[in-house]
This record gives C-alpha cells, structure tokens and sequence, in this order.
C-alpha cells in the first residue's frame, strides 16, 4: 500500500445530509427554477436567500417531503425525500397553529404523532417542557388568539423542537415580528439547534439574520429558471451575538457582498449562467 493513503476498510466517506441533486420546478411553459444542486452537511446551519418568486418556498418544501420537483431528486441520509418525516420538522413564516387547541394542546398534538404510545398526560406534561424552553410556561393554557405574533411564533418553535427532528426547515420564520422580538427567537432558535446539533435550513430576507446564524448563505439569482448562482461561506467565529455582530472583522465585508448580489448580481446573473459555470458545483465564496 503506498504511504500515507488508508487501509480500506479505515476510509470514511462523508456525505451531506440533505443531497439536492439537480432539482427543477415547472409550471406548463414556466420554468421557476432548474438544475438546482447543493448539500447541507449534518450540524450545519444553511440560509437560503433571494429575491420573491425564485422558488424558495418551493424548494423548502420539496425538503420537507410536502411537495415534489418536476426533475431531480432530494436525498435525506442518502434516501430519497418521498413524503413528510417526522425527522424533519418545519416552522412557517405564519404559525399554523390550530386555533381551536391551546399553545398546550398544539404542541402535545404534534408530540402525539410521533410517540403514539404515550398517555395523554405524558403528552401534555412533555408539550409544557417544550413550551418552558421558549418562555411560554405561563401561557400553555391560551389559544392562538389569546397570544401576540411573537408568542404564537414561539408555539410553532416549541412544537417542532418538540419532537426532536434531525432537521429543522425555516421559512421566513421571523419576517412578521418586530424587531426585539425577531432578535429574541433568532439567538432562541440559534441555541436549541446547536443544543440539538441538528441540521437547519432556513429561508430569510433578512442579510443580518443569515449572517448571524448560517454557515453558508446560499444565493439565488432572480426567476424563472432561478439557480444558486454562489455560495457563500460565514467564517465569522461562533456563538455570534447580535448585539455585537456588527463589530465583528469581515461583517461589513461579507454583509456588503449579500446586499450587492440582493440589488444587482441577482438580476444580472438570471439568465443565462456565466462562463464555466457548473451547476453541480456553485462557486464557494469566503470573503
Ligand atoms: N400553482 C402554481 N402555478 C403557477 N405558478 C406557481 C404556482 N405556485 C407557485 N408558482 C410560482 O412559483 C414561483 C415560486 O414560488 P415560491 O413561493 O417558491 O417563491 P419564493 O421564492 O418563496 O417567494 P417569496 O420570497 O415571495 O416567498 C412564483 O413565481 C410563483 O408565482
Ligand atoms: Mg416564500
């Protein structure tokens, strides 16, 4: 065996969790995206970002099993993603919460899917402990409209940590709150992944928000036939803190890089893909 290569049976391969391989979506003559590759690796955190109607909601729930593409395939730990799992859980941009079950009750109910065999107090008693980790102890008793945005975000954050996904899938889950409040859920959600060492994909449109909790901000160019036009690494040292990101070296670097594809690569990268351009394999960028 020549030196310095591994014994075979010592080679460890390395796959990313969630494998994109080359996905579309059509609608009749419309192309919304195509040829969309990317991997999130296990424990990584990956925000997608771009512009309305690329298809980001689109490909979030091709992930979530909720919906399928016209083309290509989404593998989860190297299976193909053919329906829903309880491995992945997602929080919307609106709470969808149940609005005739208390924050309580939603919670328990979606607990209930995944341990069928638990006795409804063992069911109400893990919801409460579910709710105390984002701050609603005191509300468990309350129904959606007996709660602010904020803490109806909350429930739907609760409820899908609650059941322990490998996964979680964001889409704009903080768009609606107010700024403090965006603030408070974003270093909440922040901890209970990397808690969890889980896997998270979320969709913002918030610059600062990627920054803060990504590894890799994923930008898309404008629509139709979207694609990922780069990749863009966060070196930024972790646990990053909101109050002090901004004085972080490379911050402003790498928010100014975010926010010129925002206002004109998006636009002027759409179309046709530029030379040497390889799908399978968008440019990583570490500014
Ligand atoms: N049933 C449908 N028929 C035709 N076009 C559709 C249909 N559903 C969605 N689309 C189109 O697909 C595109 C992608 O929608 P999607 O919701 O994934 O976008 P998005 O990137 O999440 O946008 P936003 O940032 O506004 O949430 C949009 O342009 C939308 O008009
Ligand atoms: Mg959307």
């Amino acid at each position: 065996m020549p030196e310095g290569s591994l014994p075979k049976e010592k080679t460890v391969v390395t796959r990313p969790y969630v494998q994109v391989e080359g996905i579309a979506r059509r609608y009749g003559p419309t192309t919304v995206f195509e040829n969309v590759w990317f991997g999130v690796n296990r424990g990584e955190f990956v925000c997608l970002v771009g512009h309305s109607g690329c298809g980001k909601t689109t490909i979030l729930n091709i992930l979530a099993g909720l919906d399928a593409p016209s083309e290509g395939v989404v593998l989860a730990d190297g299976r193909e993603i053919a329906g829903p799992s309880l491995q992945h859980a997602v929080i919307f941009q609106g709470h969808a919460l149940v609005p005739w079950m208390t924050a309580e009750q939603n919670v328990a109910f979606a607990l209930g899917s995944k341990h069928r065999d638990w006795p409804r107090h063992r069911l109400a008693e893990a919801a409460r402990a579910a709710l105390a980790k984002v701050g609603l102890e005191g509300a468990a008793g309350r129904k959606p409209s007996e709660l602010s945005g904020g803490m109806k975000q909350r429930v739907g954050i609760a409820r899908a940590f609650a059941i322990t996904p490998k996964m979680m899938l964001m889409d704009e889950p903080f768009s609606a709150l107010d700024a403090l409040t965006r603030g408070a859920l974003q270093e909440e959600v922040s901890r209970l992944v990397t808690e969890a060492g889980q896997t998270a994909f979320m969709i913002t449109h918030d610059v600062d928000e990627a920054i803060l909790l990504s590894d890799r901000i994923l930008l898309m160019t404008n629509g139709p036939r979207a694609r990922v036009a780069e990749v863009v690494v966060n070196t930024l040292p972790k646990p990053r803190v909101r109050a002090t990101l901004h004085h972080q070296p490379g911050y402003h670097a790498l928010r100014d890089h975010i926010m010129d594809f925002l206002i004109t690569r998006s636009r002027t990268l759409a179309g046709a893909p530029p030379d040497g351009y390889d799908p399978r394999r968008p440019p990583e960028v570490i500014i």
